[in-house]
């Protein structure tokens, strides 16, 4: 059975190697073709549009950056959808409000094919080592056909409900790990002036209550950025984690909620963007709150 996936940034390229990696036939396809040698060099085929893609695979996963980026992947002119994909079976895994992934379902199924949206926790580490956190939306059916792809990337695949279901999960777990992000950046405020050794500050963090697990995974690195040191490649970006602050207080808009907290810590986070910051991953945040 041939996989492709369509996006190959950070997640789609460990997605894509994962199933390499299983012994899968891989075909992928990106817009900035550049993104896709390491993938060909270790054994995918490159489809020269995302409508070929489409045309030669059983199953198309997409991973891509927003709402605007899964119209163009599959509504352009050599778009997913643009040739004969009756029987298909797309997989959206992108981190968008639930009414993007309704739409996109309907305009599949409307081809004759199946959807699943499948939004994911857990970042590029646990993508290439098939360790993340599936949410699975979709009819029953689809979702089981899913699985067979799923449980190679995720350690657990939970069946949430019809499509919307998986990302209104996803927002919902992101939440408090974004909003943790600023509440980091600003506990070590109050630390600045003690002067201890940021390895052994991250310590002390991670072993409190208050820790999420992510502080246990990432402390290191986090360290490594307050003592001005090197950091390791970007994994989540600043304008990543703005992009699903903006999506869950647009959501909460759209059902007549506020979530307050969120729309502070997404000011925090536009004005890192307005000061240059968006590429830089997300551990550098507190390095700029603390004025470093
Ligand atoms: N990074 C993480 O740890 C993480 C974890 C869980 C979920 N996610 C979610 O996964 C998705 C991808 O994140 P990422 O970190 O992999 O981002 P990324 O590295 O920036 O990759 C984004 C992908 O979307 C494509 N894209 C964007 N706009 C497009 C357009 N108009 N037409 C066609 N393709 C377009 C990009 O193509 P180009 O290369 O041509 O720009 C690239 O393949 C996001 O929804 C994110 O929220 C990320």
């Amino acid at each position: 059975m041939k996989i492709g996936i369509a996006g190959t940034g950070r997640m789609g390229a460990a997605v894509a190697g994962r199933l390499l990696s299983q012994g899968h036939e891989v075909m992928v396809w990106n817009r900035t073709r550049e993104k896709t040698s390491g993938l060909a060099a270790a054994g995918a085929a490159v489809a020269a549009t995302a409508s070929e893609l489409a045309s030669r695979c059983e199953i198309v996963i997409t991973l891509l950056t927003d709402a605007a980026a899964i119209d163009a992947m599959y509504h352009g002119a050599a778009g997913l959808l643009a040739g004969d994909v009756s029987g298909k079976l797309f997989i959206d895994m992108s981190t968008v409000r639930p009414e993007t992934e309704v739409a996109l379902a309907a305009k599949v199924r409307a081809k004759g094919a199946a959807f699943v949206e499948c939004p994911v926790g857990g970042t590029v580490g646990p993508a290439k080592e098939g360790r993340l956190l599936g949410f699975a939306g979709g009819e029953a059916d689809d979702v089981a056909r899913a699985r067979s792809v799923l449980d190679q990337l995720c350690r657990r695949v939970e069946h949430v409900g019809a499509v919307r279901a998986g990302a209104s999960m996803k927002l919902a777990i992101n939440l408090p790990l974004l909003v943790y992000w600023q509440a980091l950046a600003e506990a070590l405020s109050l630390c600045a002036p003690l002067g201890l050794d940021p390895v052994r500050l991250m310590d002390i963090l991670a072993d409190t209550s208050g820790a999420p697990n992510m502080l246990k995974v990432r402390g290191a690195s986090i360290a490594a950025t307050l003592q001005g040191k090197e950091t390791s490649p970007v994994t989540v970006d600043i304008d990543t984690v703005r992009k699903d602050l903006r999506t869950m207080v647009e959501e909460a808009g759209a059902r007549s909620r506020t979530l307050p907290l969120t729309a502070r810590a997404l000011e925090c986070f536009d004005e890192a963007v307005k000061d240059g910051w968006g590429a830089r991953d997300v551990t550098m945040l507190p390095m700029r709150w603390l004025g470093k």
